[in-house]
This record gives structure tokens, C-alpha cells and sequence, in this order.
């Protein structure tokens, strides 16, 4: 009796304490802390280390679980489902989204685009949003939630007043939304769609969201730090579409009366361009690349509120003559294999450094005899090429979110971690007169992210981490590099 009794609470106690620390066995370790960022049907995940971790002791309340989320709970009786996804069941109260509390809720409906007419002021997923003319043009920039976290505790570890207030300005503005990989992917897009419709439901006007999609077969095939977590196999590029960009079509054509703006696949097309000969890994990614080129540029563009840019590296990488002739024909091929959907253009500088403008560089020695040697040449050049090529659509995005100075560089292709970074210009529709084919500055990569650890033991160490102009001790790329950020906080141009 004795024996079965302490038997009994030893059972208890463990299973006491694997419900309390339920997300290690979902690979993931427990929070210290209990900030929550995001729930899901499993929980409440916090971020430490710039790591997920499960919040010990709070599994996600199913009474009222959409506060968690940053939505009240639905007041009405028994309210109409708009909307179900993993979180729950979605209605509308007051013109936002409401979580509906779990019992006695009636069955899931479809949710019914809106036809627009006779709408009664609710927030539905309206009528279909078509671009047309510069995507970026006439709308609110989302603010991306994670990002603004980020940077709220980057703030807390800052004690010169003047670095903090700039630091906390941050905020303010839109950064692109990496989906980086199938999980961020589905903790981030559709939240992030959601929440973008609400405020544009709520504030009216329209609200552009731009995401990344990053997540290719054989991602960065030139470089280690940021390789992916599909290889470049036909079983991996199977999950790739399936598990990743079908999952997103899905997302996309659900939220049509919002604008979306998607990055596409940055460091691929470019690898095709420069490195198929001396890079093994990007001859074994060709097939891959290209063939996940065609199918997602089917698939999403031809989604009208839809617009994407393909990767074209930047200035230092395919700015030389025989390197943008060679871009041409890869970017033409590329674009023709996804017919009928279309591209809206092309995406620079994406996560580099490169100045816009470089007036102290020319064509000669120093930029090894690059005619492009800043953003600015290197479009204008570009978008003849492209034009000549027969490319129907020419317009570009350039990242200026840490190309404000001229970093501490060796080389013009240093990549990662750069020392001396600076935040560069804010995201803007049509920033430069007389060049109408740039729709946009935009910031892609968020500052403050690193590009990859300095940890020469890491599996995806790169000797450009390790170089003497990149600032280390580095995190793995994507996590938080505080020091770095500061200093691109510091040196912004123009000044925060
Ligand atoms: C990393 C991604 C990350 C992105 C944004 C890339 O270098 O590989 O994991 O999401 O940067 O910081």
C-alpha cells in the first residue's frame, strides 16, 4: 500500500513536471524567463539566448487563448467563426480579430472573402487587392513585431541615454519578415498577414507586409553561414514545395485585400551567375535553384496583390561587364520558366553593405576594375541590360539597412559583420528622382541580426566571420549581435 502510494507520487510529480516543461520534447528547452513572444496549440514560447523556449508552467489557456497573441477574447454569446487556423477559432468584434474561447463554440466556417459592398463596416478578408504600378507606393509599412521585441530589449541593454533613444527609433520602422525556415515560416507568415489585415481593417488605408523566402535546397551554396535546413536532394526539394511554398500559396491566397511584397531567395540566382565552375555545392544546386525559381514564380505571381523581387546580389558581386551580361541571361531564363506568373523586379544589396553612392570609387585598381562600384551604378547598369535582355518588368529594391557608411572592408566583398556599419536610408517608395524604375529602399535584412558565428568549430563557421573587419565574437547568423547593432544605431546616415 506504502509502496504503491510513493510509486504513485513519484509518477505524479514527473508527470507534474514534463507538463510543466512540455517543449523539450518538442526539441526546444524552457524558458528561464516568462516574456511570451508567441503561442501556439502547444504553449507559450518565450526567445532566450536567441533561442525558442518552452514558458514552464503555462500552457496556453484554452479559455482566452488569443490575449497571449495581442487580440481579445470574442464578447458575443456565441459569435460567428470568420477564421480557424492552429491558434484556434477567429471572429470579429469592433473591427478586430477576436480568439474564440474554446467550448461550446459553434463549427468552423470557411472564411468568405468579402465581395466589398454592403461589408457593414466588419473586418473580413475584403475584396481582392490588385498592385499596380511601384508595390511599395501609396501604403502603411507593417511593423514587424519580432523585430520590434528585438530591438525593445537591445534598448534595456543600453545605458548611454542619447545611444537609447536612438536605438529605440528602431522601431519605427518596416523590416522585411524572414521565413527562414518551414517552422518560422509557419509561425510567422500568417500571424504576421493577420495582423497586418487588422490594422489596415482597422486604421484604413492599406498595409504592405514584406517577407523573405529563404529556404531553398542547398541554400547559400557558395558560403556556410547561412545554410539551410534542406540539402540539395529531390527529396528535400519535394518538401520544398510541398511543406514550404505550397503551405505559403495557401497563406497568400487567403489574405487577398492586403498588399504583400515577397524577397525571393537571396544569394541563389546570383551563385548561378558567378560560381557554378568553382563551387561544387553550387553546381550540385543548379537543378534545385532553378527548378524552385520556376515553380514558385508559377505559383505566386500570379496572385495580384502579390509582388516579387529575385535576388540579384549587389554592386561587388555582378556588377563587372561579364558578370551582368552572364546575370541577363540567367534572370531571363529564370523568369520565362515561370510563365504565366510574372515578376514585379529585382532586390540588391540584400543584407550587404554596399553604399548607394560612392563618388571617391571608379572603374580602376581599387574596385578591380568593377564599372559598378556602388548601388546606384550598379542599377542603372542593370536595368539597361535587363531592358535589353527583353526582361518585361525592371524595377528594383535596394537594401539600405546597413549601407549608410563605408564599413572597415579589405575587399569590397566583404560580407559579414562588417565593423564601422551604419544604418543606411529609411524604407521609402520612389526615394530618388529622375529613377523611376527603383520602387524602393527597403530594409531587408534586419540590423542587428548577425550574418554568422565567428566560432571556427561551428558547423556553418565562414572565413569571412573570422576576417579582420568582421566584428566577433559573432552569434550564429539570424540571432541577436547586440554589439552590432549598436554600432549601426551609432553611425546611421541619415542619423536616427
Ligand atoms: C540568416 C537567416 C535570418 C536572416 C535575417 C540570414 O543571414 O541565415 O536565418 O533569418 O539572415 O537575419
Amino acid at each position: 500500500m506504502k509502496t504503491s502510494f510513493i510509486l504513485s507520487a513519484i509518477a505524479a510529480l514527473a508527470a507534474k513536471a514534463s507538463a510543466a516543461c512540455w517543449s523539450t520534447s518538442l526539441g526546444y528547452p524552457c524558458c528561464n524567463g516568462n516574456h511570451i513572444v508567441y503561442t501556439d496549440k502547444d504553449g507559450n514560447w518565450g526567445l532566450e539566448n536567441n533561442n525558442w523556449c518552452g514558458i514552464v508552467g503555462t500552457v496556453s489557456n484554452a479559455a482566452c487563448w488569443s490575449e497571449a497573441l495581442g487580440y481579445p477574447c470574442c464578447t458575443a454569446a456565441n459569435p460567428m467563426v470568420w477564421y480557424t487556423d492552429n491558434d484556434g477559432e477567429w471572429g470579429v468584434e469592433n473591427n478586430n480579430w477576436c480568439g474564440i474561447a474554446t467550448g461550446g463554440s459553434p463549427a468552423p466556417v470557411t472564411p468568405s472573402p468579402s465581395t466589398g459592398g454592403g461589408g457593414g463596416g466588419d473586418v473580413t478578408i475584403g475584396s481582392q487587392y490588385s498592385h499596380s504600378g511601384n508595390p511599395f507606393k501609396g501604403h502603411k509599412f507593417f511593423l514587424n513585431p519580432y523585430y520590434v521585441d528585438e530591438v525593445e530589449k537591445a534598448v534595456q541593454q543600453i545605458s548611454d541615454s542619447s545611444l537609447k533613444a536612438k536605438a529605440a527609433k528602431m522601431a519605427e520602422y518596416s523590416n522585411a519578415i524572414w521565413l527562414d525556415t518551414i517552422k518560422n515560416m509557419e509561425t510567422w507568415l500568417e500571424r504576421n498577414l493577420k495582423e497586418a489585415l487588422a490594422q489596415q481593417n482597422s486604421e484604413g488605408g492599406t498595409v504592405l507586409t514584406v517577407f523573405v523566402v529563404y529556404d531553398l535546397p542547398g541554400r547559400d551554396c557558395h558560403a556556410l553561414a547561412s545554410n539551410g535546413e534542406l540539402l540539395a536532394n529531390d527529396g528535400d526539394m519535394e518538401r520544398y514545395k510541398s511543406e514550404y511554398i505550397d503551405v505559403i500559396e495557401g497563406h497568400l491566397k487567403k489574405y487577398i485585400s492586403q498588399p504583400i511584397v515577397l524577397v525571393i531567395e537571396p544569394d541563389s540566382l546570383a551563385n548561378l551567375v558567378t560560381n557554378l565552375e568553382n563551387t561544387p555545392a553550387c553546381a550540385d544546386s543548379e537543378k534545385y535553384y532553378l527548378d524552385a525559381h520556376a515553380y514558385l514564380i508559377k505559383k505566386f505571381g500570379v496572385l495580384k496583390h502579390v509582388a516579387m523581387y529575385l535576388d540579384i546580389g549587389h554592386a561587388f558581386w555582378l556588377g563587372w561587364d561579364d558578370n551582368r551580361a552572364g546575370a541577363a541571361k540567367v534572370y531571363s531564363k529564370v523568369i520565362n520558366s515561370g510563365s504565366p506568373g510574372e515578376v514585379r523586379g529585382f532586390v540588391s544589396n540584400v543584407a550587404n553593405y554596399t553604399p548607394w553612392e560612392d563618388p571617391e570609387l571608379s572603374r580602376g585598381p581599387d574596385t578591380e576594375w568593377n564599372p559598378c562600384p556602388d548601388e546606384k551604378r550598379y542599377l542603372e547598369a542593370m536595368a539597361k541590360d535587363f531592358k535589353t535582355a527583353g526582361i518585361k518588368n525592371v524595377y528594383f529594391v535596394d537594401d539600405t539597412s546597413r549601407n549608410g557608411k563605408k564599413t572597415d572592408r579589405t575587399h569590397p566583398g566583404e560580407w559579414c559583420n562588417q565593423t564601422g556599419v551604419g544604418v543606411g536610408a529609411r524604407p521609402a517608395a520612389n526615394p530618388i528622382s529622375g529613377m523611376d524604375y527603383l520602387d524602393a529602399f527597403y530594409w531587408v535584412k534586419p540590423l542587428g541580426e548577425s550574418d554568422g558565428t565567428s566560432d571556427e568549430s561551428a558547423k556553418r563557421y565562414d572565413g569571412y566571420c573570422g576576417h579582420a573587419t568582421a566584428m566577433k565574437p559573432a552569434p550564429e547568423a539570424g540571432q541577436w549581435f547586440q554589439k552590432h547593432f549598436e554600432q549601426g544605431v551609432e553611425n546611421a546616415n541619415p542619423p536616427l
